[in-house]
């Protein structure tokens, strides 16, 4: 858990750069295509935040709402900056923006390779529900993940998460 009050804004169109660089920062390998990333950021439908550093995006998560049900498309934290609880708090932080929006449930992929990932999920109470065979198009399969949230404190959640938000 964090405390030390990391600021966390809205991303937009104008950010696709960035966020570009930091998606071939983070992802090696099978990463979002920039016209994947530039979707997200124009989909009304989805809620791209990031966490700034002196030299750019140093963690970033892409939401996307169905109803009830938020999907977390991707979570990464700089290299450099990992294993320092950047991930949880900003999954926390996604968790106290979907007891605002009434979202019931926070599904997700992971690529059943992407073992830190998957320790990452089932560390933050994330229960696999059934194995996607060929999911992505190199071939791999993924966990479907699931939580469901409590929506009752939005406030104290997002004070717990550690993060300030402001919009861009
Ligand atoms: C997954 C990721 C977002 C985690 O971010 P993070 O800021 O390092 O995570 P945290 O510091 O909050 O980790 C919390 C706990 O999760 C588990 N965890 C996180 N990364 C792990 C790893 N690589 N291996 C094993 N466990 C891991 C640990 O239990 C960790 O607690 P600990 O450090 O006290 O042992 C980050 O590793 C990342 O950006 N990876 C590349 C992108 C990616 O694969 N994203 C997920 C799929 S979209």
């Amino acid at each position: 858990m964090r405390s030390d009050g990391a600021l966390l804004r809205t991303a937009g169109p104008d950010d696709l750069e960035a966020l570009y660089r930091f998606e071939v920062l983070c992802f090696q390998e099978h990463r979002f295509r920039r016209d994947h990333v530039d979707w997200i950021l124009r989909n009304r439908q989805a809620l791209t935040l990031v966490e700034d550093g002196p030299e750019g995006v140093e963690a970033a998560m892409m939401l996307l709402f169905e109803g009830v049900v938020c999907r977390v498309l991707s979570v990464a934290v700089a290299p450099d900056r990992r294993r320092r609880g950047t991930g949880t708090a900003m999954m926390h932080a996604a968790e106290a923006i979907c007891g605002e929006r009434r979202v019931s449930t926070i599904r997700l992929e992971v690529s059943t390779e992407n073992l830190g990932a998957i320790e990452f999920y089932r560390r933050l109470g994330y229960r696999t529900d059934g194995v996607l065979y060929g999911y992505y198009s190199w071939g791999e399969d993924a966990y479907s993940m699931r939580k469901t949230i409590m929506s009752a404190e939005p406030v104290a959640v997002r004070r717990r998460a550690g993060f300030i938000f402001r919009n861009k």
